[in-house]
């Protein structure tokens, strides 16, 4: 993993931050409060991926994982292009990073912070989430599917983050957003 902060000369509020990480991280909350800190626009791929081709939930349904992900890529590829110009924090949904291009598009990325936390937190999140009808999730329908296919991306994650943040879902996500704004400011 390549270093962030003090050894980086890159400014994050210039080039962006992308968040990265499993479904139940706290990407979106975590990316709304961060994106204040910094003084940037916060912009989360699974409103654009809706904002494009409907609700998740009903992409699913009509087009299978395949054509969700074919959508998916396009919009993630289009948005990580964006933030040349546009810099802002932007949060990818948690099986972005299996695209292969998705991964190289972010190695080139200077600031991509993973928020990780133990699988048996996130499913607990998740779960949560649903129970609340906050958030359909497609992907979380059982505990061991679910654990399966963080196991699997876990190396994904490790390729393309910057730092990573292990606290997720355990700490507030204002500490989260804290911790993460400070890192790239060189400050930890
Ligand atoms: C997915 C995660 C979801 C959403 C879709 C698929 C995944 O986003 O993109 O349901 O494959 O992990 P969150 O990580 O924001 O839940």
């Amino acid at each position: 993993m390549a270093p962030a902060g003090t050894s980086s000369p890159a400014d994050p509020t210039a080039t962006g931050v992308v968040l990265v990480g499993f479904m139940g991280s706290g990407k979106s909350h975590v990316g709304t409060l961060l994106a204040r800190r910094l003084g940037l626009p916060f912009v989360d791929a699974d409103a654009l991926v809706e904002a494009d081709a409907g609700p998740i939930a009903t992409i699913f349904e009509e087009r299978g994982e395949s054509g969700f992900r074919e959508v998916e890529r396009r919009v993630v590829l289009g948005a990580l292009a964006d933030l040349a110009d546009r810099p802002a924090v932007l949060s990818l949904g948690g099986g972005a990073v299996s695209h292969t291009d998705v991964r190289a598009a972010l190695r080139a990325a200077p600031f991509v912070v993973w928020l990780d936390a133990p699988v048996e937190v996130l499913w607990r999140r998740v779960t949560r989430a649903a129970r609340r009808g906050r958030r359909v999730r497609p992907l979380a329908a059982d505990e061991a599917t679910f654990a399966a296919l963080y196991e699997r991306r876990l190396p994904w994650y490790e390729e393309v983050a910057t730092a990573v943040f292990r606290g997720a879902g355990e700490r507030s996500p204002e500490e989260a957003a804290g911790w993460v704004a400070d890192t790239l400011r060189g400050r930890r």
